[in-house]
């Protein structure tokens, strides 16, 4: 297959990258050096110049989710705006999008994981960006495949894991919020995941796609702090505790139950995913 990747040097495009390449398609990969994603001449002149591929996948995003409070028109721009350009040149050229959106799409307030049909509701600009960009998908697209992921880490970028690795390496004590519940997912999971969909092609629409089982904060950095023998006592402690400039949905559970329908190659356990990752 040949495919054209947006945000090829992000944490979850660089291993959608690798997976795609070493099953044996042709990437070709785009970051922020190649063009920027809100200039719509620019992503169309770049995209044009290929032959029409079989797929399009987005990772590219505006993803500082504390930044998004005071760069609401960045994230808009690009998670939303950019994102309906998009769509709308995958509809002329009859090309099937793949795009990724969030979590955060959710108030948090249900008291069971969510559901592709729940009815959406951010708390934070980061999740009213990104749904602006769902929105745009589904109605300028034909044809997408639109996942629902969360918590990812993996060996590209950023992520809860790497910082509070190094955090608890030079003290003795860590407070870790206990109240904000989801499923840490190994972005390398999720690119295997739409390897198998790509190849088989299931029904096109939005999936939820996140590791299997629920954990908080606290439980997760003790879960891998324990499995690389760091020793750090941690106190789980309230969101309250802890404010930040964006705030995080408590319930940001996924239910994976339509993605596992399709057949597709899943993630695993979320503790799974971590021994594999930090192995
Ligand atoms: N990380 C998570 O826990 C998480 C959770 C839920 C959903 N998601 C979604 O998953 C997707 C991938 O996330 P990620 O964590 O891999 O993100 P990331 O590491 O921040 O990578 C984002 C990519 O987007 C590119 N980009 C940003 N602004 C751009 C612009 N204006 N023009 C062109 N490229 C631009 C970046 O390029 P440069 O690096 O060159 O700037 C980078 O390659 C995103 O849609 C995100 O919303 C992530």
């Amino acid at each position: 297959m040949n495919i054209l990747l947006l945000g090829a040097s992000g944490m979850l495009g660089s291993d959608i990258n690798t997976v795609l390449h070493t099953a044996g398609h042709h990437v070709v990969g785009f970051d922020s050096k190649t063009f920027n994603m809100c200039d719509g001449h620019a992503v169309e002149t770049a995209l044009s110049s290929y032959p029409t591929p079989d797929f399009i996948v987005n990772c590219a995003a505006y993803t500082h989710v504390d930044l998004c409070e005071t760069h609401r028109e960045i994230a808009f721009e690009v998670n939303g705006k950019a994102v309906e350009h998009l769509a709308r040149f995958a509809y002329r050229h009859h090309v099937p999008l793949v795009h990724f959106s969030t979590d955060y799409v959710f108030n948090g307030q249900k008291e069971s994981p969510y559901l592709e049909t729940d009815t959406c509701d951010p708390i934070n600009a980061y999740g009213e960006s990104k749904l602006a960009g769902e929105v745009a998908i589904q109605k300028y697209c034909e044809k997408f495949y639109l996942f629902r992921i969360q918590w990812l880490y993996g060996h590209h970028g950023t992520h809860f894991i790497k910082t509070i690795s190094n955090k608890a390496q030079n003290t003795p004590h860590l407070n870790i919020v206990n109240d904000q519940w989801g499923s840490p997912t190994w972005t390398v999971e999720i690119a295997t995941s739409v390897l198998s969909v790509l190849e088989t092609r299931p029904e096109y629409g939005l999936y939820h796609l996140a590791s299997e089982g629920y954990t908080h904060w606290c439980e997760y950095a003790d879960y891998f702090l324990k499995f690389q023998n760091i020793a750090c006592k941690l106190a789980g402690v309230p969101s309250s505790a802890y404010p930040t400039p964006a705030k995080r949905p408590l319930n940001s559970r996924l239910d994976i139950g339509k993605f596992a329908k399709t057949g597709c190659i899943k993630p695993s356990t979320w503790k799974e995913g971590i021994a594999k990752f930090l192995s």
